[in-house]
């Protein structure tokens, strides 16, 4: 049953009882079992609305009292509710190394259902990108990047990701296992049917030894239990390590992570600076998964408006982050060196990961954008910067100076 009371009467009731007495009296008088849900919406929105004045992040920028009244007892078709989305987001304020995006989906609805906090969000994390009016354009052929082999003194290997997500399931942060266990199944199957030098294997996590499983993270093969705060928090680490699990082909160059963040983690990779082939070989791979994936009834998650979609708003659009291991001695204890990367659209992040500081000279480079430009145009990005991020360093090797260039704009109107 639905108790409807004023919040002037919730506000004289908690006045003179407490808000525990309003609770209790309702739970024996009225009906044991409602839900914590129906217990909520005894209070207004106002009480409910989350302390955010020392946080830092794209939510709590976005997240007014209005829009949280508005959305908050909405549901999406999961029963996932705006709470849910953006708890990471109310429970870690800030991060050393990023501005984080403060929330996450918890099923393809959540970014129609909950619009009204999603779209400011990812015009802020998106270089003001507008999911309303624009449209995000998909390009997977390799054969128009240029330049793209770098000079391997500096660049030390070369990766390429992205994820996709099984459309009908939930998300990580809201699945259930059995849903968990139907994206392991759905996808393990396609990824059988995969050939030539694409052909490999899949780890489950559950039943591969530990000596396979450390030597694999100790490769930057596998993914290791998240432990961020930031993953955590959004509910994505829960029964670990079920229907978690790695593919990859025999040369160990293109794999596929289970159900970590994402549904599916989609890598190409290999020592050295060949970019051009590793995003060959991305291209090629992640035409043929798909392809596999409708075979069988299935498709992956994607609008015209916000790309492919994944749990996180940040990785929206082609979720792509082509980056490189590179040595910057010289440029990166230059001052000069975070409006050069701001600039030119690239992201530093320490080579153990997202939380990590850079070790010594070494740093993963990549793009900070994923939406609103095709995987083209990021990667060809990111080959530019990172030719122009050597040419910095070369000059300052031999006493020259350098300049900050010229910020890039967003190209789609
Ligand atoms: C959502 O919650 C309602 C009410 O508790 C329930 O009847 C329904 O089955 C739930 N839907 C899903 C998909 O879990």
């Amino acid at each position: 049953m639905i108790i409807v009371m004023s919040s002037r009467t919730t506000g004289l009731l908690m006045a003179s009882l407490g808000a525990g007495a309003v609770a209790t009296g309702y739970l024996m008088s009225d009906n044991a079992a409602a839900s914590a849900d129906q217990r909520r919406k005894l209070y207004p929105p106002s009480a409910d609305y989350p302390d955010l004045r020392k946080h830092n992040n794209c939510m709590a920028s976005a997240l007014t009292p209005a829009i949280y009244a508005k959305l908050r007892d909405k549901i999406t078709p999961n029963n996932w509710t705006l709470d849910q989305c953006i708890q990471t987001g109310v429970d870690n304020p800030g991060h050393p190394f990023i501005k984080t995006v403060g929330m996450v989906a918890g099923d393809e609805e959540s970014y129609e259902v909950f619009a009204e906090i999603f779209d400011p969000v990812i015009k802020d994390r998106h270089n003001g990108y507008d999911p309303r009016t624009m449209k995000h354009p998909t390009d997977l052929d390799a054969s128009k990047i240029h330049s793209g082999v770098f000079d391997d003194h500096y660049v030390l290997s070369s990766r390429v990701r992205t994820g996709r997500s099984i459309r009908g399931l939930s998300l990580p942060p809201a699945c259930s296992r059995s849903e968990r266990r139907e994206v392991e199944r759905v996808t393990v199957q396609a990824l059988a049917g995969l050939k030539g030098d694409l052909s490999g294997r899949y780890y489950s996590l559950t039943e591969m030894t530990e000596e396979e499983q450390q030597r694999l993270i100790d490769e930057h093969f596998l993914f290791d239990k998240p432990v961020s705060p930031l993953l955590t928090a959004s509910g994505m680490a829960r029964d670990w390590p079920d229907a978690r699990g790695i593919w990859h082909n025999n040369d160990k160059t293109f794999l596929i992570w289970i159900n970590e963040e994402d549904h599916t983690r989609v890598i190409s990779m290999e020592k050295g600076g060949n970019m051009k082939r590793v995003f060959e070989r991305f291209c090629r791979g992640l035409k043929q998964v798909e392809h596999l994936i409708q075979e069988r009834g299935w498709e992956f998650m994607w609008n015209e408006r916000l790309g492919y979609i994944l749990t996180c708003p940040s990785n929206l659009g082609t979720g792509l982050r082509a980056g490189v291991h590179v040595r910057l001695p010289k440029l990166s204890k230059d001052p000069r060196f975070g409006k050069i990367l701001e600039n030119l659209r690239l992201q530093k992040r320490g080579t153990g990961g997202v939380d990590t500081a850079a070790v010594g000279d070494t740093f993963d480079i990549s793009n900070l954008d994923r939406l609103g430009r095709s995987e083209v145009e990021l990667v060809q990005l990111v080959i530019d910067g990172v030719n122009y991020l050597i040419e910095c360093e070369k000059r300052l090797e031999k006493g020259q100076d350098i300049k900050i260039p010229a910020p890039i704009q967003q190209s789609r109107k």
